[in-house]
């Protein structure tokens, strides 16, 4: 973080230090391991189509949204929709942004924490996937009884210890050197997958779109999941902006990150799937998907247990630049809205992250009976951030600087005050006013049966 500061707020040193924390961001357990059980559990390509459509039509807009309230208002969600608006819509998105972010960091933690079980499983040389049976009893092994909960908090201490040494020095220069070696392991085990016996049926189940698959389910499945790898609907991209320099062109930096993310998430999906189906595994198997795959790749790989320790450790180190993002989220509010020191605000929202977390990571163990509208803790915290809080604070979001904000305000943002040219502006328009929302409220009406 760089000594200049703007209305006390410190500033991301460099546009490349800007874009790599905001991939870093983005990019995280939401490529590698959330999309590619929802596409398994949606039915692979359809998914797949409806979630990049999402990300250029109501990713990409909304980014620059958030990215324009952010940096013109350098505040936190609730400051920034205080500072435009007139106070009340505040009121309902800074919460809801702030729940979300709380939802998701509990939920996200516990798969972070089977990262590092697993990390040091390969490690140790214990990681034996060498067959269906063994491979699954492994993973309940790993996954269940105390070791989830330990595993959760030694990464909440790990999440806590990086945010209360500032506002993420060590973050910004680590993940310029990390994700660049995330990209190009994931590529080498693409590679990998091309010369596995079911790589193109793997191809097949992803790529190739059955258009009678696409339900209300995938809809709002490739919604929710647009939403959560792009980290967009909850205030985070908005208070990362707000530590962005006048420098950073904002349509750019949308489109870079949306990019880079989707990509990772397709290598993701070539890694499993030739995988899935050449181990003879199911791509439904939901949340553990990944968890059950990769292993049979490591284990088939030469020096697998170096690989498998290397890729699990980047995981991790991936995951802990989403959660960073997240808890900043209620962070920025606690410290700039109820004017609690950093500590304390830190202390706050890692302690709810760890009511959540333990109860999540309890839900495929002790707590695995104890089920919500169908869902387990776990599930229900995945299904209502990602699919409900998230859509609706884009919805908030879209409508409120489609209609809202000052139009000047978001050319000014997006063109700085002129300096360059921002050639999308009047398809941006159309976008957030139109598209964006719409879009949202159909596919809500759509999910609940009504259109
Ligand atoms: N986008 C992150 C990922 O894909 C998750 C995330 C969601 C981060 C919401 C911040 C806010 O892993």
């Amino acid at each position: 973080m760089s000594s200049t500061h703007n209305n006390g707020r410190a500033v991301f040193n460099t546009k490349f230090g800007a874009i790599a924390t905001t991939v870093g961001s983005a990019v995280g357990l939401g490529n590698i391991w959330r999309f590619p059980y929802e596409a398994g559990v949606h039915g692979g390509g359809a998914f797949m189509i409806c979630y990049l459509l999402f990300v250029l039509l109501i990713g990409v807009p909304l980014l620059c949204a958030e990215f324009c309230m952010g940096r013109g208002t350098r505040s936190n969600i609730f400051g920034a929709y205080k500072k435009l608006g007139d106070g009340s819509i505040s009121h309902i998105a800074g919460p809801l942004g702030i729940i979300a972010s709380l939802l998701i960091l509990s939920f996200y933690s516990v798969v972070a924490g089977w990262t590092v079980e697993y990390c040091l499983s390969s490690l140790t040389g214990g990681l034996d996937f060498s067959n269906r049976e063994v491979g699954h009893g492994q993973f309940l092994n790993l996954t269940t009884g105390w070791r989830p909960l330990l595993w959760t908090v030694v990464f909440l201490i790990a999440n806590f210890t990086i945010l209360i040494s500032g506002v993420t020095k060590g973050i910004e220069r680590a993940s310029n050197i990390l994700m660049p070696l995330l990209f190009l392991l994931l590529v080498a085990f693409c590679v990998n997958s091309f010369f596995l016996p079911g790589f193109e049926e793997g191809m097949k189940f992803l790529f190739t779109p059955d258009f009678s698959k696409i339900t209300s389910g995938v809809l709002l499945g490739a919604m929710g999941q647009a939403f959560f790898s792009l980290s967009l609907g909850l205030g985070c991209m908005m208070t990362y902006a707000s530590y962005f320099s006048s420098k950073n062109k904002l349509g750019k930096t949308a489109a870079t990150t949306a990019l880079l993310d989707s990509a990772v998430a397709i290598l993701a999906g070539v890694i499993i799937f030739p995988a899935v189906f050449s181990f003879d595994l199911s791509p439904e198997a939901g949340p553990t998907l990944v968890f059950e795959v990769l292993p049979y790749i490591f284990n088939q790989l030469p020096g697998g247990m170096i690989w498998s320790t290397l890729f699990f450790l980047l995981l991790f180190l991936a995951s802990l630049t989403s959660t960073v993002s997240m808890s900043e989220i209620s962070i920025t509010y606690f410290c700039e809205e109820k004017k609690m020191k950093r500590k304390g605000a830190t202390i706050l929202s890692s302690a709810i992250a760890l009511v959540g977390g333990l109860l999540c990571a309890l839900s495929f163990g002790a707590l695995s009976d104890f089920t919500i509208f169908g869902m387990t803790i776990f599930n229900l915290f995945d299904y209502l951030s990602s699919n409900i809080c998230l859509p609706i604070g884009g919805f908030i979001c879209s409508l409120f600087v489609g209609w809202w904000v000052d139009k000047k305000f978001i050319k000014d943002q997006l063109t700085d005050y002129g300096k360059y040219k921002f050639p999308l502006l009047g398809l941006f328009r159309f976008c957030v006013r139109w598209l964006c929302p719409v879009a949202i409220f159909i596919i809500f009406l759509n999910s609940i049966g009504i259109v």
